[in-house]
């Protein structure tokens, strides 16, 4: 039983679609990554998935609760990071975090904070007014906030679009370390690197439909098997190519030849015994594979 689930959602603006027909479940305990471009609708989907929006048709059901119908209700199991930052500038750390803890009725707001602050490397500006924070700092405190409570659903809109690659790190590690607390997260990103990182289920989404679905290694098998590439002196090249033929080898360059890895490990030693044993040494090899960056030029070409 999925612990989130989206059905068939559909939303227009005026004359234009933005979700056609968008299904997604996720399980409980996993982080789903939802991939788009630019406009492609991610913050959209996300605003009705979390009841601020609503939808043209389709459901959503959030740990069984129906969102349309009692948003209220299922608020209480999930929270929600808004793409922009939900801060008070001129507030503190410390006082953010407070505040929105006695909003949310937890029973030790300052102890709930102080440890938010140190678990995102913020104990050392916990005084400091948020106006002086860096854009990656905001970034940290305002998913803090999203974890004051008790959600187990976090739904989290580009975590880490604008920080720098040492905070986008550091952000990889904490939304790791919610999952192995048990939190579900749900996140959206245009980086294929982050959701290649983060992701147990990527989905892509474009035209107004998830286009692919998968984890990062199906995903990422859409653009190809792997490949072995093996270079050879010109007065090997020949040979290696009769002597491999089983393998169904291409010459990509004069000296290059590249060979589909179908069983990964088990081609691979085959190719070097078949070699080996004809005494023919390659003068260079490499594995080759597909990247998500692959994927996306794959599908979006489609
Ligand atoms: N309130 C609105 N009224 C009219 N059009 C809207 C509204 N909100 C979003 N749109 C349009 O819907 C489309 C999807 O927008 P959305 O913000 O969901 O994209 P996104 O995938 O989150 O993009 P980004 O990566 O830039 O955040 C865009 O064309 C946008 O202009
Ligand atoms: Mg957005």
């Amino acid at each position: 039983m999925p612990i989130i689930d989206i059905r068939n959602i559909k939303k227009n603006f005026k004359k234009q679609t933005v979700l056609e027909d968008v299904s997604i479940q996720v399980e409980a305990g996993s982080i789903y990554t939802l991939l788009g471009a630019n406009g492609a609708g991610k913050s959209t989907l996300l605003k009705i998935v979390t009841g601020l929006l609503n939808s043209d048709g389709g459901k959503v059901e959030i740990d069984q609760l129906p969102v349309d119908k009692d948003p209220r209700e299922a608020q209480k199991v999930f929270s929600y990071n808004a793409q922009h930052a939900s801060v008070d500038e001129v507030l503190s750390g410390l006082e953010n975090l407070v505040l929105i803890g006695k909003l949310r009725h937890v029973s030790n707001p300052k102890a709930v904070a102080l440890s938010l602050l140190e678990q995102f490397g913020l104990l050392d500006a916990k005084d400091k007014i948020v106006s002086t924070y860096s854009g990656g700092m905001k970034r940290r405190l305002d998913l803090a906030m999203s974890l004051v409570g008790d959600a187990k659903i976090l739904f989290l809109d580009e975590p880490t679009t604008g920080l720098d690659p040492s905070s986008r790190l550091d952000l990889w590690k904490v939304i790791r370390k919610l999952q192995s607390s048990g939190k579900t997260i749900f996140l959206t990103t245009q980086y294929l690197e982050e959701a290649d990182q983060l992701a147990d289920t990527i989905g892509f989404l474009k035209d107004g439909k998830i286009i692919a679905t998968g984890t990062p290694k199906e995903m990422k098998r859409l653009a190809g098997e792997n490949r072995l590439h093996l270079t050879f002196s010109p007065e090997d090249l020949k040979q290696a190519k009769e002597v491999l033929i089983d393998f169904e080898p291409k010459v990509l360059a004069p000296e290059l030849i590249s060979i589909e890895l179908t069983e990964e490990m088990t081609t691979i030693l085959n190719i070097l015994k078949v070699l080996n044993d004809h005494h023919l040494e390659p003068t260079d090899f490499e594995t080759i594979r597909p990247t998500l960056d692959d994927v996306f030029v794959t599908l979006t070409k489609g």
